[in-house]
């Protein structure tokens, strides 16, 4: 996991254009390659600053294959949310599972969190599945909790604390 770069930009529009990305996260429409250049830089950055979230960009050979972000931070409560994406081209070889162990045995670890959270729209079996072997523990339905550009979601909540960590 590194940081986002401005160069990333293209590679970002083209990957959040994908229809499982945009079946299950609500992104701007339309993503204009002058709206990553700000997220990648600006946007990312005053999240960082701010302490309010970190974002990583996932790659394979220097490419953009993902994004994996903590968000919803309470420093106090020390609990936050992870959230993810692959580009298509980079599924299927358990790069979300190993950057959502890695990022929440971070937060776990390093920075004494106490829980960490996943929450997944019930039909989204492919990011369950990452949760669960990233060593998540399914914990219930937050009802109509989330939403995408389809309507409103049930969401599944998972989550990691401390005792759950075997690495
Ligand atoms: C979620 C995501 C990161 C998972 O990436 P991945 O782990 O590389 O995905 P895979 O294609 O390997 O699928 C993971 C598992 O789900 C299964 N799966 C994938 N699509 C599925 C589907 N439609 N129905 C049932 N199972 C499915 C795969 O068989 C695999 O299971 P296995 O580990 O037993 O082989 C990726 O699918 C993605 O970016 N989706 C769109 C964005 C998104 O949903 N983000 C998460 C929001 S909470």
């Amino acid at each position: 996991m590194t940081a986002f770069d401005v160069a990333d930009a293209p590679a970002l529009v083209a990957a959040v254009a994908d229809p499982d990305i945009r079946r299950w996260l609500p992104l701007p429409r339309p993503y204009p390659v002058e709206l990553a250049e700000h997220w990648a830089t600006v946007g990312i950055e005053s999240t960082r600053v701010s302490g309010t979230g970190l974002v990583r960009c996932i790659r394979v050979d220097g490419a953009l294959a993902g994004c994996i972000d903590v968000k919803r931070v309470d420093w106090r409560a020390r609990t936050a949310e992870l959230g993810y994406w692959l580009a298509p081209g980079f599924r299927g070889q358990g790069l979300a599972t190993a950057a959502v162990r890695t990022l929440s045995s971070w937060l776990l670890g390093v920075h004494s969190f106490e829980r960490v959270e996943l929450r997944v729209a019930t039909g989204n079996a492919a990011s369950a599945r990452v949760a669960s072997r990233a060593g998540f523990v399914h914990e219930g339905v937050a009802r109509n909790a989330g939403f995408t550009d389809d309507g409103r979601v049930d969401l599944a909540v998972w989550s990691r604390v401390p005792g759950d960590r075997s690495d």
